[in-house]
């Protein structure tokens, strides 16, 4: 990674303008439901708050798209971000402008300023340059510490560079893309890749680059079965993405002939809809009725998975087994969580979903890895150049 790091600039006194990553998930009445991300980028600020800066910190949430819309506004961030630090942190009205201007030239040393969401101006997400400059004026440095958003090149993160000499990544950024660096050019052998989620789609190009790297990948989730169907299996009424059938079998063609090991489930957990308190049952793969679909993977597809995965020095895992969020079909995503968990592999996990099955399955401590990204995780994955990553190239 050629860029530097946050331990490289001298911040001193200095106006330290820091792309953060609060987009935490809110509930009806704002409450923060996770502060994961918040919990993430403390190094950095506190880091900065020891060298003497004048903190000043930006971030979006949710899509307003170029509207201030209340629900979205980072107050509630402040707050917990002030009770995670001990310290207050002030919430200034907006982003830019006069006003967020002079709170800005007011802070002494110490200080901690958290600016409103980014995205309430639609020129944050067009990278627009007069408004990518207006926010490179109030630093005299800048640091991205916002891998999640990496994958976007939006003013705050990639214009706001062409503006600004002395950039450097936080420490956050700095980890998350050492390790899935690491994990892509340097893995420890066998190196399995797990993947899930509901659909193919979003995920093509990251199993297409997996398929170069791994030695076994494992699919489940509702995607399987796309790559089921691609064999010429009937099944039933699951989710199914019939024009991405191509696609499947060109990626299980490369695997044999990369001599990469492919899983797929060979049993499923089904009912006739993904509700909870609906009969259950488990089948085949090759019975699964014509009115019922797959919703997690079955007992045996989880042995697979499992003795799959054992002696593995490097996983990654990206996408939940099944509908882990009913109960009835958690079971997949939950063990194969605490296989993960217990291997003495390299772990790097990634994603909403898969952050939050493995909170639920009480292994998350175990993990070596769990990246705050998900989409810039899966784009990294997928051997992409992330823009939020290389306009911090000096
Ligand atoms: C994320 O949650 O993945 C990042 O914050 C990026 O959000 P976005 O998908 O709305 O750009």
């Amino acid at each position: 990674m050629g860029i530097t790091s946050i331990k490289d600039l001298d911040l001193k006194a200095k106006r330290v303008l820091i792309r953060v990553d609060f987009n935490v998930p809110l509930d009806n009445d704002c409450n923060i439901t996770d502060d994961a991300r918040i919990k993430a980028a403390l190094p950095t600020i506190q880091y900065a708050v020891e060298m003497g800066a004048k903190v000043v910190l930006m971030s979006h949430l949710g899509r307003p798209k170029g509207k201030a819309v209340k629900t979205m506004s980072l107050v509630p961030v402040a707050r917990r971000l002030s009770e995670l630090l001990g310290t207050s942190v002030n919430m200034a009205p907006d982003c830019i402008g006069e006003t967020v201007r002079s709170m800005v030239n007011g802070l002494i040393p110490g200080d901690i300023l958290l600016l409103e969401n980014l995205r309430f101006h639609i020129e944050e997400e067009k990278n627009e340059p007069g408004f990518a400059r207006e926010l490179a004026e109030l630093g005299d440095c800048y640091v991205n510490d916002a891998f999640a958003t990496a994958h976007r090149a939006h003013a705050s993160n990639v214009g706001v560079c062409n503006h600004i000499a002395a950039k450097a990544a936080g420490f956050l950024m700095i980890r998350e893309v050492e390790h899935i660096e690491k994990a892509l050019k340097d893995p420890g052998r066998p190196f399995a890749a797990v993947i899930g989620g509901a659909k193919v789609s979003g995920k093509l190009e990251v199993m297409e680059n997996l398929v170069d790297k791994v030695d076994k990948i494992i699919i489940g989730g509702g995607m399987a079965f796309t790559f089921i169907k691609a064999l010429g299996q009937e099944i039933g009424n699951s989710i199914v993405e019939d024009d991405l059938i191509e696609t499947a079998l060109s990626i299980m063609e490369k695997a044999r002939a990369k001599g990469v090991k492919l899983y797929l489930p060979v049993d499923c957990f089904c009912a006739s809809t993904a509700k909870d308190g609906q009969e259950v049952v488990v089948k085949t793969i090759q019975e699964i009725p014509a009115d019922l679909m797959g919703l997690d993977i079955g007992p045996s597809s989880i042995t697979l998975f499992s003795e799959a995965l054992e002696g593995c020095n490097t996983i990654v895992w990206n996408g939940p087994m099944g509908v882990f969020e009913i109960n009835a079909f958690s079971r997949g995503t939950m063990e194969i969580a605490k296989q993960i968990a217990s291997s003495k592999a390299l772990t790097i996990v990634g994603g909403g979903d898969t952050d939050a099955a493995l909170h639920e399955s009480g292994a998350i401590d175990k993990i070596d890895f769990v990246s705050t990204a998900g989409g810039a995780f899966l784009e990294m994955l997928g051997g992409k150049i992330l823009p939020g990553v290389t306009s911090l190239e000096i």
